[in-house]
């Protein structure tokens, strides 16, 4: 095995390559090898870091230091003042200059977070199935395969608590039982890495960096439910995505950890990887099976549930990719080991994106049950420009929004509904007090109204309705009543929507009337929007 005295890891995500990060890999391997290095440093393309905004972003090891907003121009001083003569580039480090010579430190906003399922992002070369194995990967899988039957397999899942990271927040290991449960020909692995949640990027980010984390995931949920076909369902637009899980899927058949007689077990299992459809719709689990049936994907009346009455028919297993990635480290180490993070209730760690009006954005993976006051001041940097906090969405549009009074609530699966919100999928957006709640709340209606598919009345009428409300009071026309009929509209809708997407449009309306009435009320009664944004 090669041996470097220095890795130059240069963060492969997609907001990187946006920013220009293949130039800049392709000049650091030019440059080290016009200087002779190349038998002592090794240059590595990896998955997301995590301060995606700071793109192209690369760390050196095994100092750690990281440099951000680095262009084609910097590579020469990189290699020259730091791989060379071991001296910070100064420039390149952000606020807090490490002047002198390297040492290693990590990063201020890595502190606080605890790296389960982004383990190997950022970290390892994904197109390197070598490289996730040599960072224990496939190994759970060999465990579960000869030293443990299916139940126990479950088993350790319920133990550890790990509850679905989609959204619903349904208790995997309950899940995977009921799909063993059913007796059938034929059962599937549905891994949902359609993520149409606006301002969520963190499956993506996952797949890019780290692809094999889930096949590993899906095999051995494959394993203990008696399915030995998986389909990954890829947003469309994920191109990278695509791409490398499809060379995790052909590297993994090579070796034998996917396809036939896996570990020579007689346990068989192969993944395919199907495009989204481009509606957001799609990622709701029984239109995502339609979808991949090959029918426009609309929601399915349950029950019946695709545990038992999925893909084709056939008990179908659907988990979500941070669900999947979770998988491995647990049977590896674990309920126990996994337990030690997070809450009693909602036991691990929340990969989130943290976008908006923040200094720090990015992709993070910190302990369940954190508050949003760490999340937007010790990991994001607080709010940029002097302004104040106004308020999180959490979840993303079908979330609700927390107020700065809400700071200190644990962000869990369990306790965020208790003050109108949820964790949803992840996404966190902030808004410092320059917005508006009206025009935030017209925004977000007007994309479940295009994205509601129309199938049951309630949602599709109802998301028309809702937006005409609020694009009403925006412009300065709301009526006294307008607000008890928003409050109204929308518990009808979740009381009768067919699907998530009519069940949870309302919810950040009824969260931001909730704590946000007065700003709603001074455009009605008094035409007037207290932040100037509405024109009105
Ligand atoms: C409108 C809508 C969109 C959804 N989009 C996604 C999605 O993009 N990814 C996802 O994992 N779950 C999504 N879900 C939740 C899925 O229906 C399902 O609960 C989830 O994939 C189950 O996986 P988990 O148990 O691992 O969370 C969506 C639900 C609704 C109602
Ligand atoms: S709730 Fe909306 S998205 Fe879901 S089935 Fe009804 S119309 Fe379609
Ligand atoms: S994509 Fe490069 S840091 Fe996230």
């Amino acid at each position: 095995m090669e041996f470097y005295r220095s890795h130059v890891l240069v963060c492969g995500g997609t907001p990187c390559v946006l920013e220009g990060c293949k130039g800049v890999r392709d000049a650091l391997v030019a440059e080290v090898q016009r200087r002779g290095l190349e038998r002592e440093v090794k240059v590595v393309e990896t998955g997301c870091l995590g301060p995606c905004d700071l793109g192209p972003v690369i760390v050196v090891y095994p100092e750690g230091t990281l440099y951000q907003k680095v262009r084609v121009s910097d590579v020469p001083d990189i290699v020259e003042e730091h791989l060379l003569k071991g001296r910070v580039v100064a420039r390149l480090v952000g606020e807090a200059p490490q002047a002198g010579v390297v040492k290693y430190e990590e990063p201020k906003y890595l502190g606080v977070q605890e790296r389960i399922v982004l383990r190997n992002c950022g970290v390892i070369d994904p197109e390197s199935i070598e490289e996730y194995i040599a960072r224990d990967g496939y190994r759970a899988l060999a465990r579960c395969l000869t030293e443990m039957k299916p139940a126990d397999v479950i088993e350790a899942v319920k133990k550890s608590g790990l509850v679905g990271r989609g959204g619903a927040a349904f208790p995997t290991g309950l899940k995977w039982s009921f799909t063993a449960k059913a007796g059938a020909d034929q059962k599937y692995i549905l891994c949902n890495a359609d993520e149409g949640e606006p301002g969520t990027f963190k499956d993506r980010l996952i797949l890019e960096g780290d692809p094999h984390s889930i096949l590993e995931g899906m095999a051995i949920a494959g394993y203990a439910v008696g399915a030995d076909k998986g389909f990954v369902y890829v947003r469309g637009e994920y191109v990278l995505s695509i791409e490398r899980l499809g060379k995790a899927i052909e590297q993994a058949r090579a070796l034998g950890l996917l396809g036939q007689n896996v570990f020579g077990t007689g346990f068989s299992f192969d993944v395919e990887i199907r495009k989204g459809a481009g509606a957001y719709v799609c990622g709701e689990e029984t239109a995502l099976i339609e979808s991949i049936e090959g029918k426009r994907g609309e929601p399915r009346v349950k029950p019946p549930y695709p545990g038992t009455e999925g893909l084709f028919g056939k008990p179908t297993v659907v988990n979500n990719v941070e669900t999947l990635a979770n998988i491995p480290p647990i049977l590896l180490n674990g309920p126990e080991w996994f337990r030690r993070v997070g809450t009693e209730r909602c036991p691990g760690t929340k990969v989130f994106t943290l976008t908006g009006d923040i200094k720090n954005k990015g992709l993070i993976e910190v302990p369940m049950g954190i508050t949003l006051r760490r999340v937007v001041f010790e990991i994001g940097g607080g709010i940029p420009g002097g302004r104040g906090f106004k308020m999180a969405q959490t979840g993303g549009t079908s979330g609700g929004c927390l107020p700065k009074e809400l700071l200190d609530v644990p962000m869990d699966y369990f306790t965020l509904p208790e003050h109108g919100s949820a964790l949803g999928s992840g996404a966190l957006l902030i808004m410092d007090d320059s917005h508006c709640i009206v025009d935030i709340a017209r925004c977000f209606m007007e994309f479940f109204k295009h994205e509601s598919c129309g199938k049951c009345t309630p949602c599709r009428e109802g998301t028309a309705r809702l937006y005409e409300i609020v694009d009403k009071i925006a412009r300065g026309d709301g009526q006294p009543g307008d607000l008890e009929l928003l409050e109204e509209l929308g518990a009808a809708m979740q009381a009768t929507s067919l699907c998530g997407l009519g069940q949870s449009a309302p919810v950040p309306i009824k969260t931001m009337l909730k704590y946000f009435r007065d700003e709603f009320h001074a455009h009605v009664h008094e035409r007037l929007c207290p932040t100037g944004t509405c024109g009105i």
